[in-house]
């Protein structure tokens, strides 16, 4: 280990980082996923469902920084990232090989849309993810208020194969069983919330893309629910482009409307990353 970023425990002789936060565990899910958990700055505040940068120091001796939707919930003492391994990314081919003790970097600047603020109050929230982007909803889904404004929260996870559900499966197993979410949010709330995981080029339990559920009607049939509708349903979306833009469009097609912090409405966006030529 050549760089700071890099180095274990802090100590005199070890160059700190500026905005350093230590890691403290690290899951790897498959060969193309991991989460880790780092030290929260005492003075971060954030709303469920932004992100922030993080990265590790580049080679140059400059910061290599990236978004990363925060997947901890805001009462965390800590901060959890749920990230791609890409073996040539300039980041996730370092980020992938840090260990409980190494320092990352976190600017502590949180920001997003995928915010309850964003959106107007209603009955039923869809939470709409493929790959990592289901990292915000893993902290929405451990905010209490999630459980106090709606009366359902349906997560859908997309995903190719069946080892990338489950790090979202094992979390909503997580909260539904977890003494402290009981607490706050009461037992009977976190009911609530129905997960709904689907593969494309793997077989499990229900196969397809969301947006094909939803647009030939499985997914309401599986649910029974009529459909979606501006008055009770509100959405958001965290994937691909193409992924987003599919969904807005069957959004759109019920009567919902994309809205924005500055104006609130029935749905919100935004992508899980940056593909290339976009
Ligand atoms: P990059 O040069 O950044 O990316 C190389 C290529 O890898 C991209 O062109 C794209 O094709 C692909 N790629 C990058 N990220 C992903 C991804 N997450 N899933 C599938 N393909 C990808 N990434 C996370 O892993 N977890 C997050 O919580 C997360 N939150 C984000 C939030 C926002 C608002 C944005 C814009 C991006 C987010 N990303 C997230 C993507 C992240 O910023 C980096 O792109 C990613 O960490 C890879 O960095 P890199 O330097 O290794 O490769
Ligand atoms: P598919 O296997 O049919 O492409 P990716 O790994 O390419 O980001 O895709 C993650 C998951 O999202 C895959 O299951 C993929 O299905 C699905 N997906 C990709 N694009 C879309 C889209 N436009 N609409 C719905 N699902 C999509």
């Amino acid at each position: 280990m050549t760089t700071p970023a890099t180095a274990t425990t802090p100590s005199s002789t070890t160059p700190v980082l500026p905005d350093a936060q230590t890691v403290t565990a690290v899951t790897h899910w498959t060969d193309r996923l991991f989460s880790f958990r780092v030290t929260r700055p005492a003075s971060l505040r954030f709303r469920s469902g932004e992100f922030v940068m993080i990265g590790l120091m580049g080679d140059n001796g400059k910061p290599l920084l990236r978004a990363y939707s925060i997947a901890s919930p805001s009462w965390d003492d800590e901060l959890e990232f749920y990230s791609i391994k890409v073996q040539d990314g300039p980041l996730t081919s370092k980020l992938q090989h840090i260990k409980v003790g190494d320092q990352i970097i976190l600017r502590p600047k949180p920001v997003g849309t995928l915010v309850h603020d964003a959106l107007l109050p209603g009955k039923r929230l869809w939470l709409f993810s493929t790959g990592t982007g289901i990292a915000p909803f893993a902290s929405l889904i451990r905010d209490p208020q999630t459980y106090t404004d709606y009366d359902q929260i349906i997560l859908t996870h997309t995903c190719r194969e069946v080892g990338e559900l489950t790090y979202g499966r094992e979390l909503v197993e997580q909260v539904k069983n977890d003494e402290l979410m009981a607490e706050l949010v009461g037992a009977e709330n976190l009911a609530k919330l129905v997960y709904y995981p689907t593969t494309t080029r793997e077989t499990s339990p229900k196969m397809g893309r969301i947006t094909d559920l939803m647009t030939n009607g499985t997914v309401f049939k599986d649910l029974g629910i009529e459909g979606m509708s501006p008055e009770t349903d509100r959405g958001m979306v965290c994937g691909s482009l193409a992924f987003n833009k599919d969904i807005m469009a069957i959004m759109e097609s019920f009567g919902l409307r994309e809205g924005a912090n500055s104006e609130p409405r029935e749905y919100v966006v935004e992508k899980a990353f940056v593909g290339e030529g976009v």
